[in-house]
């Protein structure tokens, strides 16, 4: 089957994460054209991403700024289509973890994380959808968690979060379902990453004995399925949700 995007317009947030650039790069390759958003924190990596997609003949542009913000996502989408063209795949990968049980939870590090992983779907979805809707295409891809649909020692916020993601999910789905528009999240497991090389040795190292497969997933693992969620061969699948964690889950 040959994924064909060519001309499409995907803005991906979280771009600068190691799940984010792999998405990126492989929209490239299937010929869209990239939005690349970022929060700036590690603006070295950002360029980096850039030159490899420039590299590989694609057309990426960065975008920097906080998805927990509504008036600077309005904003950084608008300057983006400006450029590019109206967004047609977006696919919401920016996120956070601050674990804590929640004995030890402070309100702040309770809402920061709602906040951007839940938040940040709100804010960059609402500023896309009616485009999309009215020129009767569109792809909405969601990243949530293996832990918002078991739950996690210690991340009461984050499983909370992206529970919460795929309800959007759902919801948003059948709003626009009539109008070309498919909206599906996509769950992944412990994907090798930083996110995942912060958890403590001992307690990783339990994790990845739990995963039937027998291994940590691979960003590419997440990004193939990016890809498929997003072409036109994946027209008629709306509100799932993708388990791709290995069997760590199964539901
Ligand atoms: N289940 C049950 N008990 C657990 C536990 C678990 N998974 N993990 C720890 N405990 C117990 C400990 O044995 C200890 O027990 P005692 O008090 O009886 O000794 C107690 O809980 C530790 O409690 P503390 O209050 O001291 O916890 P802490 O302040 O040290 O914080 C933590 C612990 C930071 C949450 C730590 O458990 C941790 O990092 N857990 C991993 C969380 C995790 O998997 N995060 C995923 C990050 S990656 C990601 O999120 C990406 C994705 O989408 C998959």
């Amino acid at each position: 089957m040959k994924i064909n995007l060519k001309d499409r317009v995907a803005l991906v947030t979280g771009a600068n994460g190691a799940i984010g650039r792999m998405i990126c790069h492989y929209l490239g390759n299937a010929g869209c054209k990239l939005l690349a958003g970022h929060a700036g924190f590690h603006k070295e990596v950002a360029e980096q991403l850039v030159a490899d997609e420039k590299k590989e003949g694609c057309r990426i542009k960065l975008l920097e700024f906080d998805v927990s913000d509504f008036e600077a996502t309005r904003a950084a989408i608008a300057e983006g289509e400006a450029e590019f063209g109206p967004v047609d795949i977006l696919v919401n990968v920016a996120g956070i973890t601050k674990d804590k049980p929640l004995k030890k939870m402070d309100p702040e590090t309770w809402q920061k994380v709602i906040d951007i992983n839940l938040g940040g779907i709100y804010n960059c979805t609402r500023n896309v959808i009616e485009g999309m809707s009215d020129r009767g295409w569109g792809r909405v891809i969601n990243i949530s968690s293996i832990n918002g649909q078991k739950g996690q020692f210690g991340q009461a916020n984050y499983s909370a979060a992206k529970a919460g993601v795929h309800g959007f999910t759902m919801a948003v789905a059948r709003e626009v379902a009539r109008k070309g528009v498919t909206v599906n999240t996509i769950s992944p497991g412990y994907i090798d990453s930083p996110m995942i090389r912060a958890v403590p040795e001992d307690i990783r190292a339990g994790i990845e004995a739990e995963i039937p497969i027998g291994r940590f997933g691979q960003p590419e693992d997440i990004a193939s399925m990016v890809t498929f969620a997003a072409s036109e061969q994946a027209g008629w699948i709306t509100g799932a949700d993708f388990t791709v964690n290995g069997g760590h889950f199964i539901h």
